[in-house]
């Protein structure tokens, strides 16, 4: 069986469902269900047998040796963080404690539960780290896209976190052999992502008719990748991938994030369309992110030719796809925006918003 950290997030739960459809291996999710955490993400796959979940935080020792000693895993795949970079900037503690302790946590139970396993077992157990594109910085306009060797150049707390978490795990490969494998993935998109993030925030808006906040200019540059492909990415990786060696994933879809927003009112319009004139009358260019990368773009050349990964979604098919699971699914909205979540629109959209700090 494999353990799946993070399990109840975003990108967690989508490998949780991918992994299943695909395959009889069991999985643990061990997931602490903080704010982005969410049962009901897991919700189609809670009867299914070879599905069980374990509430833990990563940062806990004991409970994550309990974990590995009672499951056994062959693997273990580590979503688990914060991973909202505007949260970042208001409260980087958590992110240090989760992103970077939290991974230390793990590599220590893992190193301590694989040198018990026998010799085979030893061997094929594998640590997947999943980390963004973040780390590498920011491009300029002319640059060439990210590759496996760019220099590490983090620009908010976030991406930091992730880098120190990245090294952590290098040096866990180098010192003690771990057999882990590090990814880097662009920005993704599709089910079951937290509406604090552009895309799905911008439906939300949209749909309840509020004004659709773009920082700065609008023309920063991110790489889309659909989630989807973005797991069968991860699988790849986790099979195939060379032990010790890092994988940069990306959709090929660089797009402002003006030209996504409009992509996204273009599709209401359409699908759900306003008593009068277009959803993209709703854009409000709001005060910049402090930091703000301005482009990211992804080299695949690596996974494409060592493991014959390939994006099978293109911006236009995955935005309409998600966009419709979004209008199908408002009960998960309704579910996920009240509360906390309602409490964070107002201290980072509120009045005041770009004077506002908050403690670390
Ligand atoms: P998310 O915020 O949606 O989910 C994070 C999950 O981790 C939640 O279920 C949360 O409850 C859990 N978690 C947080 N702190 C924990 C702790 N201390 N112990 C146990 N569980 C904890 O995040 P996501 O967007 O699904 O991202 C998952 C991973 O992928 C992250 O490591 C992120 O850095 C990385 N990543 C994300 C993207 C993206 O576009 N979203 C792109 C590249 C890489
Ligand atoms: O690149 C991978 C990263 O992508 C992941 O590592 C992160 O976990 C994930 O959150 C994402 O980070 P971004 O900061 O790029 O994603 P976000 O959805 O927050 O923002 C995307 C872009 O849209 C960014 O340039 C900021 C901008 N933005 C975002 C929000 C929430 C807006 O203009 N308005 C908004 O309200």
């Amino acid at each position: 069986m494999i353990v799946i950290t993070g399990g109840a997030g975003f990108i967690g739960s989508n490998f949780v469902h991918h992994w299943l459809a695909e395959r009889d291996e069991p999985v643990v999710v061990f997931d602490a269900l903080t704010y982005a955490g969410n049962l009901g993400n897991l919700a189609p796959v809670e009867s299914d047998a070879r599905f069980s979940f374990v509430r833990g935080d990563i940062t806990d020792r004991e409970a994550v040796e309990r974990l590995l000693a009672q499951k056994l895993p062959r693997a273990i795949v580590h979503f688990a963080a914060e991973s909202h970079v505007d949260r970042s900037i208001r409260g980087p503690l958590a992110f240090l404690k989760t992103n970077v302790e939290g991974t230390f946590v793990l590599l220590e139970a893992a190193r301590a539960y694989r040198a018990q396993c026998a010799p085979p077992d030893r061997e094929s157990f594998r640590f997947l780290h999943v980390s963004t594109d973040e780390v590498y910085g920011s491009l300029h306009p002319a640059d060439p896209p990210f590759c496996e060797t760019t220099p590490f150049a983090p620009n908010s707390p976030y991406a930091a976190s992730k880098a120190a978490s990245d090294l952590w795990v290098r040096a866990y490969i180098k010192t003690y052999g771990l057999p882990a494998l590090i990814s880097h993935c662009s920005n993704n998109y599709g089910p079951y992502q937290f509406p604090e993030k552009l895309i799905p925030l911008m439906i939300h808006h949209a749909l309840e008719n509020r004004p659709l906040p773009l920082y700065g200019d609008g023309a920063q540059l991110r790489d889309w990748l659909h989630v989807e492909d973005h797991c069968r990415a991860l699988v790849a990786i986790l099979e195939r991938g060379r032990v010790g060696e890092t994988y940069n994933v990306g959709g090929g879809n660089e797009l402002t994030n003006r030209a996504v927003v409009e992509t996204v009112c273009r599709l209401l319009d359409q699908l759900r369309p306003r008593a009068q004139g277009s959803h993209a009358e709703g854009i409000a260019e709001v005060p910049d992110r402090p930091g703000h990368d301005r482009r990211y773009a992804i080299d695949t050349g690596k996974i494409e030719h060592e493991l014959g990964w390939k994006p099978r979604e293109t911006f236009a098919s995955g935005i309409e796809k998600t966009l419709t699971w979004y209008l199908d699914h408002p009960e998960w909205v309704r579910n996920v925006t009240t509360g906390t979540y309602r409490e964070w629109l107002d201290i980072h959209y509120g009045t005041g918003r770009s004077e506002r700090s908050a403690p670390a």
